[in-house]
């Protein structure tokens, strides 16, 4: 097992969880039960981050470019969100973990999305962790998204140009009121961000490993988060200055 420094975990952890097609694949089984295999290892994840202390959690679960899939693997991908609503509200109730989502919600359909709103609503005052769910998002989706309700409020007369800064845009995005994740973990072998939280990865640290989703187990993240307090964060800055501070 890896050493991990209890005083330097990170802030915000994000995952893009996956390989679970081609672990199916490697397994000789269809790719449903890839899926159904890394709710598995949500629940390994989940729980070790809760151990460990990391406050925020967010989870790449379903892509809106993951619509274009053939229609039988978004309903199960989705029926499977369904089971996992089900199944984890009372074990998110006795560790303390606050649900968030984040995409566009709406496109889940009625039963998921109230569903969704119920378990956000009844862990709304847990205080162990935040488990975010990126459902249905986009990146470039969500920054059109702000600045077309920017761009509403500022015809509204609410903004003036002027007050548009880094941090009022911040405001308008899915993920107001969480930190930018500090590290960005990929399994399954590729190294893209796939449209993933593009405006608050900007200084993010990544990790990609070749582990499958569904094998991706409490020594794996384990190794991320040895390998990421490994790394000095300069944000753009010399070595000694951060040495100096
Ligand atoms: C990730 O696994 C899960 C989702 C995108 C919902 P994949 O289904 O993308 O697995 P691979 O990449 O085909 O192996
Ligand atoms: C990214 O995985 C989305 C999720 C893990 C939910 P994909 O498998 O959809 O990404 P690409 O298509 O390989 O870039
Ligand atoms: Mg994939």
């Amino acid at each position: 097992m890896k050493e991990i420094d209890p005083a330097r975990i990170p802030r915000h952890i994000a995952i893009i969880m996956d390989g679970n097609g081609r672990w199916a694949q490697k397994h000789s089984l269809g790719r449903v039960l890839g899926h159904r295999k890394g709710a598995e290892s949500v629940r390994a994840t989940v729980k070790t981050c809760r151990r460990l202390g990391v406050p925020y959690l967010t989870l790449y679960a379903f892509s809106m470019e993951n619509w274009l899939r053939p229609k039988e693997e978004v309903r199960a991908l989705i029926q499977l969100l369904r089971e996992y609503l089900d199944g984890e509200i009372q074990e998110m109730m006795d560790r303390d973990i606050r649900l968030a989502a984040i995409g566009d919600l709406d496109s889940l359909g009625d039963p998921v999305r109230t569903k969704l709103q119920e378990a956000i609503d009844k862990t709304a005052r847990n205080q162990g962790m935040v488990l975010n769910l990126a459902l249905s998002y986009g990146g470039r989706d969500e920054i059109v998204r702000a600045a077309r309700n920017l761009v509403s409020d500022a015809l509204a007369g609410i903004i003036k140009p002027e007050e548009v800064t880094k941090e009022l845009y911040r405001r308008y995005l899915y993920t107001t009121g969480l930190p930018d994740p500090d590290l960005l973990i990929r399994t399954g072998g590729e190294c893209r961000v796939s449209n993933f939280l593009l405006w608050q990865m900007a200084y993010t640290e990544f990790y990609f490993t070749d582990v499958l989703w569904p094998d991706f187990r409490e020594q794996h993240l384990l190794e991320a988060i040895a390998d990421y307090q490994q790394r000095e964060r300069r944000f753009g800055m010399t070595s000694d200055q951060l040495c100096r501070t």
